[in-house]
């Protein structure tokens, strides 16, 4: 594996890959990595001919500087990791790389509700900042296709409508979320649970599922409502647990929409924890691998 920390370098050798005719695949990460990571890396190998993997702890998608502080960094294991799991190429880029004084790279296009809904809400400036940072990757990396995990909605979709808006020449693919054998969706922060909230975790997924089965037999409401209350007695505290249509990502009263998701958020002691899953997805979607 090739570790690159400057974009001159990384372009010169990607540029020589290219000139060869091969694709590249480009998985953008914060780090501490995981096998929801690793699972975002094969699929990539799956589609291309090289991998490009990025860690940068983006500044611009942080709405809480103690959740920026304590993110977790350990560029020396993940390093580790991607390397036995066969990555071409890794771009540790500094702040000033991505961020140069004299490059503006804020990405004029209005999201609309698009981010101001679920994590939007509560999370104002983010979805600018995660839309800066894949954009400046993009236009560094220029990548063939790009995967990320459904575990993500929302980001998934912004940047889905950001690569249709611009047109950028890049393929998106969206990877399914990686569990643990009890369910808790494969995440950075889950290493932060404390051992009793870890306990409680699989709770979400399994609100999630109920979610999916009634989707038919109960109101959307009563759904909504029942589950906020599940989790709420298991000792979350939830922001949200909304229906919504996967397009939009507006929420529905009723479960005609042919792409129905839901979604949640809820802090387990001082750990945020999301997770989504598909209800109804339309035929002929064809972002998921
Ligand atoms: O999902 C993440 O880890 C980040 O939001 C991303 C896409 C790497 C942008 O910083």
């Amino acid at each position: 594996m090739k570790t690159f920390q400057t974009v001159a370098e990384l372009q010169n050798h990607l540029d020589q890959l290219k000139s060869q005719g091969k694709s590249i695949g480009f998985v953008p990460t914060m780090g501490a990595l995981h096998s929801g990571h690793i699972s975002l890396v094969k699929a990539c190998q799956r589609y291309c001919d090289i991998t490009v993997v990025s860690i940068f702890v983006n500044p611009t998608q942080f709405n809480n500087s103690h959740d920026l502080e304590t993110y977790p960094r350990i560029p020396k294991e993940d390093a580790e990791l991607l390397a036995q799991n066969g990555v071409d190429v890794l771009f540790l880029p500094s702040e000033q790389e991505i961020y140069p004084k004299d490059l503006e790279t804020v990405v004029n296009l209005d999201l609309g509700n698009l981010e101001t809904v679920m994590e939007g809400e509560f999370r104002p400036g983010h979805f600018q900042g995660v839309m800066q940072v894949v954009k400046r990757l993009l236009d560094i990396v220029r990548p063939d296709q790009l995967f990320m995990g459904q575990k993500d909605f929302q980001q998934f979709t912004i940047i889905h409508f950001m690569i249709e808006k611009l047109q950028l020449p890049v393929k998106l693919r969206v990877v399914k979320t990686k569990r643990e054998e009890d369910g808790l969706a494969m995440s950075s922060r889950n290493r932060r649970l404390t051992p009793e909230n870890r306990k409680i975790a699989p709770e979400i997924y399994k609100c999630l599922k109920y979610a999916k089965r009634n989707l038919k037999q109960k109101s959307i409401h009563e759904l909504e409502n029942y589950c906020i209350e599940r989790l709420r007695k298991k000792g979350f505290e939830p922001e949200y647990f909304t229906i919504f249509d996967g397009n939009t990502l507006m929420p529905i009263t009723t479960p005609n929409d042919a792409y129905i998701a839901a979604a949640t958020a809820a802090w387990a002691g001082d750990v945020r924890l999301i997770d989504n899953m598909i209800l109804k997805s339309p035929r002929g979607l064809n972002l998921f691998v």
